[in-house]
């Protein structure tokens, strides 16, 4: 049995080789959802059907154990729906709100991730739930995922946006600065050593893949998970729904050690932003 990991890009990737590392054994699904790509301004509504015909799709096509939900955009929105609709563990990826509010020294954090994520009920409600004693500043940038995916398939970075994006999340009043930058969007872990060089004054820039990669691990444990041991690099797979031809992404799935299938078309909702 395998476990399915999904976004809407390569960004799933960064929670992908933390799983590797955990779980070093079970076979992997990766599903790059490139034709619903990006999802931060997607509508709620038409973001969910799409993303419930997604795993409709692929829970039917493979044999699956567990699903991560690699994405926070997504996960802030969907995980009743997938836990009312299908009958395996999910794992979903949200801000680490959490951690920051208990390792933050000035009170001041940022959470810097996609529209979609900043403004969904779910996130408040973090802040609300574990985050009530310390400033949080929100961050929407439209940019980034993109800027992260160009980075990732060709090395193309322009400094100068990549800084008009994170500069908001630097803030400085009353004697105290920001000291987190929460990465509130799995693509984001990519850009981190760029961020890193731009940022006026060191903070603690949390990622929280390792962690999301440690869930999985405890929910299959407690399963007595019918672990596949993978016979050869080839049997982690890799689908892109766009089905369009794109060899950067293509190399950078095969570099990840997933074989790249073609995806079956099924009918999906397509209202984009
Ligand atoms: N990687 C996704 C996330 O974690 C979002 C990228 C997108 O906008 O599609 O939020």
């Amino acid at each position: 049995m395998a476990i399915l990991v999904l976004d809407s890009g390569v960004g799933g990737l960064t929670v992908l080789r933390e799983v590797r590392a955990v779980i070093p054994n079970q076979q992997i699904i990766y599903v790059g959802d490139d034709g619903g790509f990006p999802y931060g301004e997607w509508p709620e509504e038409a973001l969910v059907d799409r993303l419930v015909g997604l795993f409709t799709h692929y829970l039917k096509q493979h044999d699956i154990e567990l699903a991560i939900v690699a994405c926070n955009t997504a996960s802030t929105l969907i995980m009743p729906s997938l836990r009312e609709a299908f009958d395996i563990p999910f794992v979903g990826t949200v801000p680490a709100i959490k951690p920051a509010a208990e390792r933050t020294v000035s009170g001041r954090i940022s959470v810097l991730a996609t529209p979609g994520t900043v403004n969904r009920r779910y996130t408040q409600h973090l802040i609300d739930e574990h985050a009530n004693d310390a400033d949080v500043n929100l961050v929407a940038s439209t940019e980034l995922a993109k800027m992260a995916e160009r980075y990732m398939q060709h090395r193309e970075i322009n400094t100068d946006q990549l800084w008009q994006e994170i500069k908001p999340c630097f803030i400085s009043w009353g004697g105290k600065r920001t000291d987190i930058v929460v990465l509130g969007c799995t693509h984001y872990p990519f850009l981190v050593n760029e961020m890193r060089k731009l940022a006026p004054w060191p903070v603690d820039w949390i990622d929280p893949s390792e962690a999301i990669a440690l869930r999985a691990h405890a929910l299959l444990n407690g399963q007595n998970s019918n672990i596949c041991l993978a016979t050869n690099p080839s049997s982690d797979l890799a689908y892109l729904t766009s089905n369009k031809p794109n060899p950067a992404a293509q190399r950078l799935l095969q570099g990840f050690g997933l074989e790249v299938r073609e995806h079956e078309p099924v009918p999906l909702r397509a209202i984009g932003p």
